[in-house]
Formats: C-alpha cells, structure tokens, sequence
C-alpha cells in the first residue's frame, strides 16, 4: 500500500507518502510563518488562501520525491479535524477530489491521533500499553493509549493549552510569532529562578492541567520589574517560565504513570520538540528506569507523514470515507475515536 497524506490543519502545509513496505517514501512541507508573522498569529482566511496555493504543487513534489506516478497510490487521508475550518476544507476538498478522479479510497483522520502515532515512525516505537502526554499550539492531553485506536484520557487542560500559553507569554516578552520557539531560545540564557513561577495544579487529584495564570505570572512580573537597567529581565522571565511548564507536564506524568503502573511515556505534539523539556524527561525517567519516546523534533510540529501514516493503518483495516459529501469536523473529539 502506498498512501498519500494531506495535511493543512493550521498553518503548514504538508504532504507525504508512506509505504508499507518502505516506509516514508516522501515528506514535503511548506510553512506560512512568513505570511502570518507579521500579524503575530495565524490569520484563518491567509491561512486558506495559501494551503490553495501549496496543496497541490506539494502534491506533485512528493510524489516525484517517492518517484511514484500516480497510478501507484492505494490511498488517500487527509486531516478531517480539528483545526482550522477554511484550512482543513482545503486539504479535505484536494484528497477527496484526487481520490475520486483517481479512483482510490479516501479517510479523513484526526489530528491528535496522528501526532500521537507518529512516535510508530521512529526506528524504536513504543509497546503498548503507555502514557502519552500530547502537547501542542490547541491541545494539551494526557492519554492512557491500550493499542491503535484505543485511548483513555486521563486529563486536559482547563484553560490554555501549552503551546497557547508558550505563544502568547512569547507575545509579552515582545518576541515574534510562532512563539514557543522564539521563547525557548531566550530562556535559554536565564535564571529559570529568579522569578518563584508556581507549579499550577500539582496538588489538585487528577490529570488536568492549568496553564493561563503562568502567562498572567509573568505579565506581573513585567509590570513589577520594569528597569531599563535590568537587561536580562526577559530572558529571566522567559526561563521561569519554560521551567514551570516543564516541570508541571513532567510531575503530572509522573503521577499518572505512577496510578498507573507504567513506566513507557510518549511525547507528541509541537511543544515536545522543545530541547529542554527532551532532556528534563529523558533525565527523568532514566532515573526511574522507564522508557521515553519522542518523535524527531520535525514530526512534534504539524506535518503530512503522521497523516500518511494513520492511513495506511486505517485504511488497512478496512475504513475508508463513503458519503460523497466532503466533510471536515474543526472540533472533532478525540473520544469518538474507535479502535482498528
Ligand atoms: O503541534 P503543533 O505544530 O500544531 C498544533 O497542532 O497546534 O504545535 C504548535 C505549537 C505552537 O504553540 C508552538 O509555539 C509550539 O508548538 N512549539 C514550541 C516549540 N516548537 C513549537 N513550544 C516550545 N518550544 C518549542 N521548541
Ligand atoms: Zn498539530
């Protein structure tokens, strides 16, 4: 089977093949920071307008990296939600489109459920069971996943999601958008404890997560510390910050491997390609003798190989879209997902 993913979600635009017996044959991806820096966030209508521009020439582009003609893909997925609605229709409306011209089997997929797998495109993948904590710009999830298609949520965030909360403390400390990046590199020269960041929701039972009074934390700190003679004022802020997050997701993680009686952890999602929160948790679970798992830090963020590949899997085991209506679901729940 050779499968063709389409992702556009957001605000990458991405496409990629995956093979079952070669693996990843292509992985293109083309990323609209440039349009949407200046704006500081993604802007949904610029967003649209280019996955229309990009979709189709990335198309063309991976197949001619897997060199495939068309006449070789078994399938088609494409991200069906959550995300963006103008983004995801593009996406939607060229898979199912080429699928029908091409006379191939079309599945959306959801989003949290291939960045979630696409720790299976890794040389090492993990053994179910495990925890997974997913962690990226719109979600923050940690999940008990029994096998493909069969996941419990332990906890989510009750307000902002980790990446929001990276972004838009990033947009505070003055830095340009996307945010979690630019913030990483300035904490990376800062006392992360200068400023006593609280650890939100350590002692509350359960699994959810809070992370907007971090971001209102270090406005306060902003405001009270404002001297032009203070320098590193920022990266200090910048580096609390980073370290409180890191510290609630590693505790959390702790505790529900702990409940648990696991000891494999997953980390997905566009903040787990943060250098730091790698090394905290690699450090971490060795020390208990676990086992953790990260994707290669370009499939954490937003891409079309995780999409390709939750395809090929669906699609093997038999589902596939039927309704000829093109559809997307911008608010899809991850609990509606069945197991395969
Ligand atoms: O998974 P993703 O690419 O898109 C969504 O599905 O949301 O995640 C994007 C989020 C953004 O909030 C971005 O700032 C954050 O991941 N991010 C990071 C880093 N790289 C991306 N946050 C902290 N450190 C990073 N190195
Ligand atoms: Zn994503």
């Amino acid at each position: 089977m050779n499968i063709l993913g389409i992702e556009s979600s957001c605000d990458e635009t991405a496409v990629a093949i995956y093979s079952e017996t070669q693996g990843l044959l292509a992985h293109q991806l083309y990323s609209q920071i440039d349009i949407h820096a200046p704006y500081g966030g993604v802007v949904p209508e610029l967003a649209s307008r280019d996955h229309i521009r990009k979709c189709m020439p990335l198309v063309v582009a991976a197949l001619k990296e897997a060199k495939l003609n068309r006449h070789e893909l078994t399938g088609i997925a494409y991200t069906r939600g959550p995300g963006l609605i103008g983004a995801l229709l593009v996406g939607a409306c060229l898979g199912r489109t080429l699928a029908w011209a091409w006379g191939l089997p079309a599945l959306g997929i959801h989003h949290l459920e291939a960045h979630l797998l696409v720790a299976f495109l890794e040389p090492v993948a993990p053994q179910f069971p495990f925890i997974a904590l997913l962690v990226s710009g719109g979600h923050t999830l940690l999940i008990h996943v029994k096998g493909f298609g069969n996941y419990e949520i332990l906890g989510e965030t009750l307000d902002d999601a980790v990446g929001e909360a990276f972004d838009k403390t990033a947009k505070l400390l003055g830095l340009t958008y996307p945010g979690g990046p630019a913030l990483a590199k300035l904490a990376e020269h800062g006392k992360m404890d200068r400023f006593p960041f609280p650890r939100p929701m350590l002692h509350h039972p359960g699994f959810d997560f809070s992370f907007s009074g971090l971001k209102t934390y270090a406005l306060n700190c902003l405001q009270k510390h404002q001297d032009p003679h203070d320098l590193s004022l920022n990266q200090d802020i910048a580096a609390g910050f980073q370290q409180a997050v890191i510290d609630t997701l590693w505790q959390k993680s702790l505790q529900a491997l702990r409940s648990l009686g696991l000891n494999r952890l997953v980390v997905v999602g566009g903040v787990s390609a943060n250098q730091r929160l790698r090394t905290h948790f690699s450090q971490e679970l060795q020390k208990l003798g676990g086992e953790i798992f990260f994707p290669r830090p370009q499939f954490s963020t937003d891409n079309a190989a995780m999409v390709a590949y939750i395809g090929y899997l669906r699609l093997k085991s038999g589902q596939q879209d039927s309704a000829l209506a093109i559809t997307v679901d911008p608010r899809w729940s991850f609990q509606e997902l069945t197991a395969f």
